[in-house]
């Protein structure tokens, strides 16, 4: 795919200034920055160069405990919350004026690589350094927030603390989410934090007067574009679905084909009434995964009784989703009737598509300008804490390009120079930002 294609996908226009002299006196420490990535990188559940690191896993506490550790060598002021966002402050001046966000995640999906996420939350501390060494004393609060589980690996249900934040998960039905061994999350936090979990307590409603995340990008464009930059106009709709199909099991030598009822050739036909449902859809945007399938028993002379599919939708138009969500869910049903199984369905998450807000986005554009950094404005069809963000507080974000546009596979790669750009957009707006009243 040329870059024509790549160009051609998205309404958006190339802001770019030849780079000139610096007109600010703050430093980017790269080296500081590269080292933990690198340094965070080793907390895995598996060998380098694989990060996995899901939620609750001793890697995933380990890290939490890592990064609040950094947080507080540079003095900011560490608090948790009651589902393990963390926030970590930099007072303002004015500690009553809603404070500046910034942030992203820590936790990783199974098989991933070192950057996604972990750009945000690094590159934000590495702001906020540069940001003291330039002696600049902010009028509003900057805070950093860690937040919790925005990958969907343990419950199916991605972005969790930042949903609680905007109140768009109810809080006791969070309590109910459960992972793959029936544990729910009521018992994960009973077990880690040692108290009656109430999680209305995570919502955050008009606590920020923006939110800043610096993420990269997950798709080629920018790569292929050579532009450093990516201003995020809005984010893909995701859905999830879980679906549970029971089924008859047996000797697979003894039962007879006619008398068979499947789970996992259920299963399949689902799969790949999924993959059709975003390939005919009219949405050149829709896309359709299943990504997770396990059978059980899970013996190669054994009928499997028992599937277990988490499908994940998403599209930049909402309707065009929902319509494949429908279709999907109808040839559920239709599969399941034919092969004589039961399915057990669940919608997980229905999200809507966000804005980012229309004057942060100009104020990014401007500062990669006068930085000289060349941007472009684009969609995310990833999701991110933004997503919900948005739904409390203005919000933005920066992408920076990741090398062909690789993302949740072990060789991800953000070049230090990618890196050290977004920081420093960053930490310009975060400057801007916080010192206005
Ligand atoms: C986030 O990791 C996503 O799946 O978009
Ligand atoms: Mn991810
Ligand atoms: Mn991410």
């Amino acid at each position: 795919m040329g870059l024509e294609f790549a160009l051609y996908r998205l309404p958006f226009a190339v802001v770019g200034v030849p780079l000139t002299a610096n007109p600010f006196p703050m430093q980017i420490e790269s080296h500081w920055l590269q080292q933990q990535i690198d340094t965070l990188a080793l907390i895995s559940e598996e060998p380098a160069p694989v990060v996995t690191r899901i939620l609750f896993s001793e890697a995933d506490l380990r890290a939490r405990q890592h990064v609040k550790q950094l947080c507080r060598d540079l003095q900011l002021t560490v608090t948790e919350d009651v589902v393990g966002n963390i926030f970590a402050r930099w007072p303002g001046a004015d500690p009553e004026l809603p404070a500046i966000a910034t942030g992203s995640h820590i936790d990783a999906i199974p098989n991933a690589g070192r950057y996604d996420g972990v750009v945000g939350v690094l590159g934000a501390l590495a702001a906020i350094r540069a940001l003291r060494a330039s002696d600049f004393n902010p009028l509003r609060s900057i805070e950093l927030i860690v937040f919790t589980s925005e990958e969907p690996t343990r419950f199916g249900i991605g972005c969790l603390g930042s949903r609680l934040m905007s109140g768009a998960l109810n809080p006791e039905q969070a309590l109910t989410l459960t992972d793959i061994d029936g544990t729910s999350l009521r018992r994960w936090l009973e077990k880690i934090y040692g108290t009656e979990p109430d999680l209305s307590s995570a919502a955050k409603s008009k606590a920020y007067a923006g939110f800043i995340e610096l993420h990269i990008e997950q798709g080629p464009l920018l790569d292929r574009a050579g532009i450093e930059i990516g201003v995020v106009e809005s984010i893909a709709a995701p859905a999830t679905l879980r679906v549970q199909i029971t089924g008859e099991g047996g000797h697979a030598g003894a039962v007879l084909m006619p008398d068979r009822h499947d789970a996992l050739l259920a299963g399949a036909e689902i799969a790949l009434a999924v993959e059709r449902a975003a390939r005919e859809s009219q949405s050149r945007d829709a896309v359709a995964t299943t990504g997770v399938f396990r059978i059980q028993p899970g013996a190669v002379n054994s009928v499997p009784f028992r599937t277990d599919l988490e499908i994940d939708v998403r599209d930049t138009n909402l309707a065009a989703r929902d319509a494949a969500l429908e279709k999907i869910r109808a040839e559920i049903t239709t599969i399941c009737h034919r092969r004589g199984v039961s399915a057990a369905t669940v919608v997980l998450n229905q999200d809507a598509p966000a804005a980012c807000d229309a004057a942060l986005t100009k104020t990014l554009e401007n500062s990669a300008a006068k930085l000289g950094l060349s941007s472009l404005r684009m969609v995310s069809r990833a999701y991110h804490d933004a997503l919900f963000m948005a739904q409390i507080s203005p919000t933005a974000m920066i992408f920076i390009p990741c090398r062909n546009g690789v993302s949740h596979r072990p060789d991800e790669y953000a070049s230090p120079e990618a890196i050290t750009a977004g920081t420093r957009l960053l930490a310009d707006v975060l400057r801007e930002l916080a010192a206005e009243a």
